[in-house]
């Protein structure tokens, strides 16, 4: 029999535990400025440790200008002065481990703001001892004489990677935005300063990980060459063939687990995007040779983003969906590696619009869809904040001009709009239709949708995020009346009590939630999603007891008909639980209705059959 991850490492907090991330300019404001912060995340530690979180992941509340909400980060040993103080820090640390939760800190170590006093040594002068902790780069020259970056790399929130120093004469490398230099990994004195400012500092403090920010760009391919054009329309290219899982990423790694992590017995969830290869992506999560816990492969969260530009909306269908959860709940599968489950973040569309419905008649039926998809996958399960009632993308009337706050979004749409002004002069209509469809492509995949306030209650304008009276520093989810926390914890059939109870469900059958094999039925079935969680390996028969549970989910707002799994396959299964009020009475209906395991599930129709 094939070694499962299960038999391996069992009783892991950080496999077991659910996971859910917090994001700290929405969460809760306490003192009423209109922006989330630390004493509001502290007032709310019982709410998560009520809904069954085990682990709080926290994105970065570091001092920061705040150029990308914190990414940008100026001192690692300090918090951002509007959401609190080290102090503060501590005391939600302390607070999390008292209810016998873990925490974990965003850990960005790619890159810098370019307030961080290193950078501002780096940038004094050529021959200043901190020049080579960036990466600094002199021109090229193109044949008419006029000054060229060193490569045609594109930066994440568009526009080149490479910013001009006037006073140094060189350029100096940004992936991100050009606030935010990339620190030079190859430079080991700079590497000993990222473990002792940004890890061990919080470590010492009692944190018990890190996620971890672009977890494979450290290592970047040093001939620095251009990229291949893709998009023939700009020079800057999508350039992260050059830049992502560089020749040393590996080594890196390793040395960041022997100097820092192991000594801490600290655990991490890299953020691995640009990593298709199951291969590849296990060298970074097998436990013999320790590099990361875990990641969050992109491969879900990918799914209807443009290839050449994020925010190009590509139509998918549910096969591929499909075929996509198989692929990263099978690929550890008799291996010493570990996944994760998980279909939101900060950077991301809301998943009930992206994957499921938001109409109002759908709505409430897609997010506990979505939860019993979820909550019965393997792997570390992480919940983004707000997911947990449902909360959907913003409304379609919001504008870039006044909504849209986020850089990634905004850039990328005036750049978008510029371009196609530039490409089809003249033509009004076809620039008209160019923008539409930016605009509804950030609609569907725009970070901002992740951001806006927290929808506590509906006691003022500001769903209880906060008092201001002029509302927070982000536009509130109109819908916050009908989509809230105060609301659905009164009500037993809410979307935040479904989630609560497929958590209590998750953590009581472990092997077959949490470490159990992962097998799809009907891949090419474009309406429904049918898949087994068994105790025992692929191709072996799951009849016992509790070993075996099937998940059916129609994906569509018609009714769908499905089958369940041969019984020689997954045993007597019976129905645990469903997201439509009448589930059980519907199942005995059709049980006795002699049509064996045919089953009709109506619109956004879920449910979860558990062998007995
Ligand atoms: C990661 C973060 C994202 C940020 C970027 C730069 O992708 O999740 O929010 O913009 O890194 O740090
Ligand atoms: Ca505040």
């Amino acid at each position: 029999m094939a070694t499962s991850a299960a038999s391996l490492s069992k009783g892991t907090w950080w496999k077991e535990g659910v996971a859910y991330q917090i994001y700290p300019a929405s969460f809760k404001d306490s003192n009423g400025d209109g922006l989330g912060d630390i004493a509001g995340i502290l007032s709310k530690v019982d709410y998560l440790k009520d809904l069954g979180v085990d682990i709080v992941w926290v994105s970065p509340m570091f001092e920061s200008p705040q150029i990308d909400m914190g990414y940008d980060i100026s001192n690692y040993e300090s918090v951002h002065a509007p959401y609190g103080t080290v102090e503060d820090m501590q005391a939600l640390i302390d607070a999390c481990h008292a209810r016998g939760m873990k925490i974990l800190l965003d850990l960005v170590i790619n890159h810098t703001s370019s307030e961080h006093a290193w950078f501002k040594e780096s940038r004094s002068s050529r021959d200043n001892p901190k020049r080579n902790w960036y990466i600094w780069k002199p021109p090229r020259y193109a044949e008419d004489g006029s000054r060229l970056p060193p490569t045609n790399w594109r930066s994440y929130f568009s526009g080149s990677t490479w910013e001009w120093d006037e006073h140094t004469q060189e350029y100096y490398l940004h992936l991100f935005a050009k606030e935010m230099p990339d620190l030079n990994w190859e430079n080991e004195e700079t590497r000993q300063a990222i473990y002792n400012s940004a890890m061990r500092f919080w470590l010492d403090k009692g944190v018990d990980g890190f996620r971890v920010d672009c977890v494979n760009m450290y290592s970047k391919r040093l001939g620095f060459l251009d990229a291949p054009i893709l998009d023939a329309a700009v020079f800057e290219q999508p350039a992260w063939c050059e830049y992502a899982n560089g020749p040393r990423m590996h080594e890196f790694l390793r040395e960041m687990n022997s100097a820092v992590l192991n000594q801490y017995d600290a655990v991490t969830v890299g953020e691995l995007p640009h990593t298709p290869d199951p291969k590849h992506v296990l060298r970074y999560v097998g436990a013999g040779d320790k590099q990361l816990s875990m990641v969050f492969q992109f491969d879900i969260v990918d799914i209807g983003q443009g290839t050449v530009g994020k925010y190009r909306f590509e139509d998918w269908k549910l096969p591929f969906f499909k075929a996509t959860v198989a692929k990263w709940q099978q690929f550890i599968e008799g291996t010493d590696g570990w996944t994760t489950a998980f279909c939101e973040n900060h950077d991301q569309g809301r998943s009930v619009s992206r994957f499921a419905s938001d109409l109002p008649e759908h709505r409430e039926n897609s997010a506990k869809l979505l939860s019993l998809m979820l909550a019965t996958l393997t792997g570390t399960l992480y919940i983004y904040q707000g997911q947990e009632i449902g909360m959907i993308n913003v409304p379609t009337d919001w504008t870039i001009e006044k909504d849209y706050q986020d850089i990634e979004s905004v850039n990328f749409y005036h750049a978008a709009v510029k371009a196609a002004r530039e490409a089809m002069a003249g033509d009004q209509q076809a620039i008209q239709k160019e923008t539409d469809y930016i605009r509804r492509s950030i609609q569907i995949l725009g970070r901002d949708n992740a951001r806006t306030p927290m929808q506590w209650d509906a006691s003022n304008k500001s769903a209880g995020f906060t008092d201001r009276p002029e509302g927070g520093w982000m536009r509130t989810h109109d819908l916050y009346p009908e989509i809230n926390v105060a609301k659905q914890q009164s009500e037993p059939d809410s979307v935040l009590s479904f989630w609560k109870n497929m958590l209590r469900l998750r953590k009581s059958h472990k092997d077959l939630f949490i470490y159990g094999n992962f097998r799809l039925y009907d891949p090419d079935n474009e309406s429904t999603f049918v898949f087994a969680k068994t105790t025992t390996p692929a191709g072996e028969a799951a009849t016992g007891a509790g070993q075996a549970a099937v998940v059916v989910l129609n994906f569509t707002d018609k009714v769908q008909v499905v089958h369940l799994p041969p019984a020689d396959e997954v045993g007597d299964i019976q129905l645990q639980v469903g997201n439509y009020l009448d589930a059980t009475a519907a199942e005995k209906t059709e049980q006795s209705s002699a049509l064996g395991r045919q089953r009709t599930l109506r619109p956004w129709e879920g449910r979860l059959y558990m062998s007995s």
